[in-house]
This record gives C-alpha cells, structure tokens and sequence, in this order.
C-alpha cells in the first residue's frame, strides 16, 4: 500500500504503519464479496525490517533498524538486493555488526584486503533494508564531494554530497579505507559522528542539517602495519566515536585450509574439488606472504574463484593462474615469478 508523497516534502510511506513493541506492524484491509455481503478483514501483519531472502538464517529480528519507517522510493535502488551469501567459520559477523549499529548507530571493520568488508557491509545493508551512501575515503575524496557544492551562481545552484544526502535522509554511510581519509575531511566529519551530531554547512550561510534518526555509519579499514606502504593509523578523534570493532582475518591463511572456503570456490565455479582445494591452498600461502610483507597482495575468494572460473572453462590451471592470480599480485617481473613458482610446487609438486 504505497502512500502518496506529501508536496513539499517526502511521504514516509509509514501513515498505515504502527509500532508495537520493537516491531512494526502493517494493518490490511481486504474486502471480499460472498452472496451480496461484503466482509472487511482487518488483517494485522508483522513487518520484517527487509525483505531479504537471506532475513531468515540470521538471528537479527529484534535488531529492527528502522522501525516502523520506510525509507522513500527514490532511495529505493540503494538499498542492495541479491548480495552473495557471506561465509564464516561461526563468528557472527552480520549478527555483531547489526547489533552494534542497532545499540550505538556505527561500527568499525578491520581486515586485510580481501577478506570481505565490502561484501558484509552491502550484505548487512540489505538484511536491514537501509541505503548506503559508500564513500571511497583513499581516493582523492574532497570535502566537496562528501558535503556538497554550488555548481553554479545562486542558492538554488547548491548540490548536496554524499555526506549531506546521508545526514537528511538516513541509511548505511560506508566509509572505506577510512584510515586514508585526509585531515580536513575528517575534521569536517567528527561533530558529524557524535551520535547526535549534525553538520552545519558553513558553505551555505551556516545552514544546520541534523542527523537522521536512522542513520548509520560504518567505516572499514585494513589494519595498520609498519611494513605496508599506505597504510596510516586511524586518526584519534575518528577512532574514539567507533564503539565496536569487529575483526576479519581470511577463512584459509598459511597451513589452514578452510573446507568452507573450499565450498565457496566450488559454489561459485563450480570446480571439481581437488582443484579447489590447490588453489585455496596458493592463495592461503600467498595471504601469509602477504601478512608477512613479502608479497604486495593477498587474494580475495573472489579472485580465486577468476582463476578456477578459466580452469572449469577448459584452461590448465598454471595458465590460467597466469592471467588473473600472478598478473593481479603485482607488475613486478620478480614478484610474479615468486607467485609462479608457489603455483607450481602445488600444482607439480
Ligand atoms: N567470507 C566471505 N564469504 C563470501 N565471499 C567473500 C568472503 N570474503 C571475501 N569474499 C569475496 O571476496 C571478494 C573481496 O571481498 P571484499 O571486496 O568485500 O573485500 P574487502 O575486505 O572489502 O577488501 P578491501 O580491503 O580490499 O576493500 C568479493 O568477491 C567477496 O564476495
Ligand atoms: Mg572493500
């Protein structure tokens, strides 16, 4: 029952639903017609926070984010759908994550290239039906893209950014690689964090936007090592507005070999499984050589699952690694041959 948008501003589509308890409910009504009669059912349904098939195999039900509200059509396309199932050895990240945006609105991920914080965090997303707002904080992200801008003369000429857009009408603000932010755009960004922070748009004559009821943050970074060119600290002010850090590491890395990890490859590529199992096998050794800042890369699922995708199509799969696995660790002629030679004593050795 979709309802009609208020003029000037956005209908919250929520009129016919109420809150009881944590959960909202959506009231029906359905006439039926029998022998001249007319009956009006009033039928009372539970309404879930999303409609995600995968709602139902995670224990998050009474961690509603939005109750009672849906957020407006026009947002509707951000708010992800069909996202890959996401694999774990019984951490409960999806539950921890929901859980610490439901009791303190944000969230920290920490873990290496690959271990899929992006993938979580859309996943997540659709769980609980909420937009997001991803911001790519390591490329050069100016304070103009995240609060907005005038592209023109006259007030009407301002266009809000990410950060704006996020504030005034709620969902998921992604934050990647947030310890790459610069310092003037974290500044920006701090009173914003506070829970109750709002942003005031000292661009455009001291105009205050508060944040949304509903909107959440998550930021994901991989953990600072001396060894990694790149990687910075987070900064501190940043760090103490995060009340919960989740931690992710790779399923298979060094000797470990997740049999879950395995599966995946195999569901994805559908790959025999001695094959898979060799292939977990390189990119869980590339993951320690990487850990141990020998190697620039470690491979995601995602990139294994490229190089088993060319081996099922026909390729053998030291050429096949040659295209995707080897090309993608580095340019450099040293460093490939490294990865060749790891490739080769599993697959020859
Ligand atoms: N546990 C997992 N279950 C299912 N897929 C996974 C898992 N971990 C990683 N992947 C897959 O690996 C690929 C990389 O994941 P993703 O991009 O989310 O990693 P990331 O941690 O965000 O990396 P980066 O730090 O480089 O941004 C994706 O294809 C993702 O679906
Ligand atoms: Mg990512």
């Amino acid at each position: 029952m979709k309802q009609k948008r208020k003029a000037g501003g956005f209908g919250y589509a929520t009129d016919s639903i109420k809150e009881t308890g944590k959960h909202a409910t959506k009231t029906e009504f359905v006439s039926l017609r029998k022998n001249g009669f007319r009956i009006t059912l009033d039928i009372t349904k539970r309404r879930k926070m999303s409609r995600s098939p995968q709602f139902d195999k995670y224990d998050i039900a009474k961690y509603d984010l939005h109750p009672g509200y849906s957020f407006p059509d026009f947002l509707e396309d951000m708010i992800p759908s069909g996202t890959p199932e996401y694999v774990d050895s019984g951490q409960r990240y999806v539950e921890r994550m929901i859980r610490a945006l439901f009791f303190f609105k944000q969230c920290a991920l920490i873990g290496p290239s690959g271990t899929g914080k992006t993938h979580i965090t859309y996943l997540v997303a659709e769980l609980t039906g909420l937009p997001v707002w991803e911001v790519n904080c390591g490329l050069q992200t100016s304070s103009y893209d995240l609060i907005g801008r005038f592209i023109g003369l006259g007030k009407e000429n301002w266009i809000d950014g990410q950060v704006t857009s996020w504030l005034k009408y709620g969902g998921v603000l992604y934050l990647d690689e947030a310890n790459m932010m610069k310092q003037d755009v974290a500044t920006r960004l701090n009173p914003v964090l506070d829970t109750r922070g709002h942003l005031v748009l000292t661009e455009k004559d001291n105009e205050l936007i508060s944040r949304h009821r509903y909107a959440y943050v998550i930021i994901s970074m991989n953990p600072f090592s001396a060894e990694f060119a790149g990687t910075k600290p987070l900064n501190a002010a940043f760090r103490r507005r995060m009340s919960v850090w989740v931690n992710f590491d790779y399923e298979s890395i060094g000797e470990k070999i997740s049999e879950r990890e395995v599966e995946l490859l195999i569901k994805r590529s559908k790959i025999d499984h001695a094959t898979a199992y060799k292939i977990t096998q390189v990119g869980a050794e590339m993951r320690r050589q990487y850990q141990a800042g020998d190697l620039p890369y470690g491979p995601s699922v995602g990139d294994l699952s490229h190089w088993a995708v060319l081996v099922v199509d026909g390729a053998d799969p030291i050429s096949a690694a040659e295209e995707t696995i080897v090309a993608l660790t580095s340019d450099s002629v040293e460093v490939q041959a490294d990865v060749r030679r790891l490739i080769e004593s599993v697959f020859k050795g």
